[in-house]
């Protein structure tokens, strides 16, 4: 997939910007401040009409303005064009995707695939299960109709459990037969989603293990575990006797705490746990490597590739790994950089880059 033209007109410090892109790596450069991450964040809102800054379209309207409007076309594989259009104003957001209206967000998804790797996501290495869970919630909503549903459905019923739950512990009482209907559907919803994140395991961790040992220049192998209270080897079983010798604890603690909404990835390293034992560079190696992954993984499924977003990775990444970066990312990708400095570009093709220098909310070829 590769963006063309990109317009923007009222986003944030963006008055009316007419772009096209004829190169696969473009690298906008710039002072901090000046709309780098801004050209990002849209070009992700018109491939998952979500911002990863922000669930409220409101920030991404300019200061003082009624509305925002942008619009993206894109090519793909094949040579399709395709046509996508947001706009905002009085609270109400009108997306059109060739020319018809989108009534479901999600109806839309996977249609202009976009990954994108931001500073803020180092928490997917660092942080708590729910931000690897999420990464991998993200990625199959995108590609599996299936497991988007199947997630949707099992959120709801969590959702409404924990409500059951809640107010059962605030009238104190242990009257848990209300929450079996519940359970059925936990178990029947859970252990499906259970089995897609483990068959989407085994399929990503071979691009996965390649890359980071390529990109750290044979220094790091890398593994991914799925990690459960439940024993994974009769998921469904165990998870119904779980939820039933828990059914009080869950009570008591108001709070549904068994399930698949637990679960979590073990990332190692050199045989080590990355959260425990990883340095700050191994880390940011690791998301890298789940980045790249996420792209040669989205290709294998939907045989196209995502256009990638890359915003102020190379700070802290030397020269002889960012080569490797690139190297993988000239493999017909289109990527947008934010940076500082420029200099990471001559790592790419030379026939396929392009500089754009970004000062106060005007872009201008360097
Ligand atoms: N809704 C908005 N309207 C106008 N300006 C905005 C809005 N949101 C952010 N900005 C401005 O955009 C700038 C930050 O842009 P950003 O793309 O994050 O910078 P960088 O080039 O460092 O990546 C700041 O100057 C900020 O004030
Ligand atoms: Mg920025």
């Amino acid at each position: 997939m590769k963006l063309n033209k990109l317009i923007l007109d009222n986003f944030r410090n963006y008055n009316d910007l007419d772009i096209t892109f004829d190169k696969d790596v473009v690298c906008f450069t710039g002072l901090n401040g000046q709309g780098k991450t801004n050209l990002i964040e849209a070009i992700s809102v018109l491939g998952l009409l979500n911002s990863f800054r922000t669930n409220n379209y409101d920030e991404m309207k300019k200061f003082g303005e009624e509305y925002f409007f942008i619009s993206g076309e894109f090519t793909d594989k094949n040579d399709n064009r395709l046509s996508i259009k947001i706009s905002y104003s009085d609270k109400k957001k009108k997306v059109t995707f060739q020319d018809k209206k989108i009534l479901k967000f999600s109806d839309f998804w996977g249609n202009i695939p976009i990954v994108y790797l931001i500073p803020d996501e180092s928490v997917i290495t660092t942080g708590p299960p729910l931000e690897r869970r999420k990464f991998v919630d993200k990625l199959l909503s995108m590609i599996d109709r299936e497991y988007f549903s199947l997630l949707k459905n099992y959120s709801k019923i969590i959702k409404q459990k924990n409500k059951i739950l809640f107010d059962l512990k605030k009238e104190n009482s242990f009257q848990t037969e209300m929450i079996d209907v519940y359970n059925d559907q936990i178990v029947l919803y859970g252990s499906k989603l259970f089995e897609k994140r483990v068959e989407f395991l085994k399929g990503f961790e071979k691009f996965f293990k390649d890359i980071l040992i390529f990109i750290s220049d044979g220094l790091f192998g890398g593994s991914i575990s799925y990690s459960s209270e439940m024993d994974q080897k009769s998921y469904s079983s165990d998870l119904r006797e779980k939820l039933s010798v828990n059914k009080r604890t869950e009570v008591y603690r108001g709070l549904s705490i068994i399930g698949p909404h637990k679960d979590d990835l073990i990332f190692d390293i050199n045989g080590n746990d990355l959260r425990k034992y990883g340095s700050k560079g191994q880390h940011k190696l690791f998301l890298v490597a789940l980045k790249l992954s996420e792209i040669k993984y989205i290709k294998s499924i939907t045989d196209e590739y995502p256009v990638f977003l890359l915003d102020d990775l190379y700070s802290e990444i030397d020269e002889k790994k960012s080569a490797k970066i690139a190297k993988i990312l000239d493999e017909d990708i289109q990527t947008f950089i934010t940076t500082s400095n420029s200099g990471i570009i001559k790592q790419f093709d030379q026939n396929n880059t392009k500089i754009f220098n970004v000062i106060n909310g005007a872009v201008n070829l360097v």
